[in-house]
């Protein structure tokens, strides 16, 4: 057991498919094991663009039981919704006043939002709500309530975890030490995780397989991906390979090499390639797809579940903003 306090919010948006699991939930229940590790769901995030109360509600319910079914370790990870912490907009709402408006212009997502107005001839804050342009600030908070060491974040959230950084730096000078330093840790290596269309699996790019499709569907997904035109008894390139780059991640390394030895042989074809995919997924994610599905028909226990691990996350924010409110106000 590893003294450092894990965090990570994900925010409830849509559907969760392979590339998240590999790249990120997977990681994250591995880590819990080790680590006491704040997990929760992100549904304050989502307001600045999601206007769907009963979307947002199901989507939460999803990511808690997608993560408890992939067996998150519910001892050491405490798992909660964002929104049940007050003390999260509170901090957010303290942290306004050390955070240099500048540091929020300089944000990518803020920066990307501008240059798509621009390209299409609009005002450059149009359609930005106050929800985008803070975005950062709440997440200061949420990283700095629970004192976390580690956060691992894809790629895109680093600059927000070095904002966090930053707001806390501005805070402690000011009025003395009163917040931990966060790391931002960059997922693992998994490389990119191809979608169908061999591009990096993303719900923008409409080339997802979600993580827990019935069977059927999961089938009929991967018998869409597009390969090369090579016919059945050409050699083939694993590495360039959609079907092989997903195996990889659900086999053991010997079944791997075998694969491998198959595609560089010639005479396998690449419908007999997708099958053999299929069954790998299929039977490595039935467990955890029969437990999710369990834990989505009975909302109650997902509900227990969240509003013990709001109760954990409580304990402690309500002393992280204590300490912060005693030094900004006396
Ligand atoms: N902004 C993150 C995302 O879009 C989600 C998130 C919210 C988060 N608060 C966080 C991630 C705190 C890490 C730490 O993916």
């Amino acid at each position: 057991m590893s003294d450092k306090i894990v965090l990570t919010g994900i925010k409830p948006t849509g559907t969760l498919h392979l590339g998240n699991y590999v790249g990120a939930l997977k990681p994250l229940v591995e880590m819990s094991k080790s680590n006491t590790t704040f997990m929760f769901i992100a549904d304050l995030h989502a307001l600045n663009f999601m206007r769907d109360a009963a979307a947002l509600r199901r989507h939460t319910y999803e990511i808690a039981a997608i993560l408890v079914a992939l067996g998150l370790d519910l001892k050491n990870a405490v798992l909660f919704r964002q929104s049940d912490i007050v003390q999260v907009p509170q901090l957010s709402n303290m942290l306004m006043n050390v955070t240099p408006k500048g540091l929020m212009n300089r944000a990518h997502s803020y920066k990307a939002a501008m240059d798509k107005n621009a390209a299409a001839g609009l005002d450059t804050d149009a359609g930005v709500n106050m929800g985008l342009y803070t975005y950062p600030v709440l997440m200061a908070a949420d990283i700095l309530l629970y004192n976390a060491d580690i956060v691992p974040v894809g790629a895109d959230q680093k600059q927000h975890v070095e904002f966090a950084r930053d707001i806390a730096g501005y805070f402690n000078n000011i009025y003395g030490e009163t917040f931990k330093m966060p790391e931002p840790v960059i997922g693992a290596d998994t490389g990119i995780i191809p979608g169908l269309d061999g591009r990096k699996m993303s719900k923008s790019y409409d080339n997802i397989i979600p993580l827990f499709a019935p069977s059927a569907e999961l089938k009929k997904k991967i018998m869409r991906i597009i390969t090369d035109s090579k016919l059945p008894e050409e050699p083939k390139d694993p590495d360039t390979s959609t079907i092989f780059q997903l195996y990889k991640h659900f086999a053991t390394a010997q079944e791997v090499a075998a694969f491998r030895d198959k595609f560089v042989a010639g005479g396998m074809g690449y419908g007999t390639a997708k099958t053999i995919l299929f069954e790998k997924i299929d039977s490595a994610l039935a467990a955890p797809r029969a437990e999710y599905e369990r834990l989505m028909a009975n909302t109650d226990l997902l509900d227990k579940i969240l509003v013990d691990g709001a109760a954990r996350a409580r304990a402690v924010a309500e002393q992280t903003y204590a300490r912060a409110h005693r030094a900004m106000l006396g």
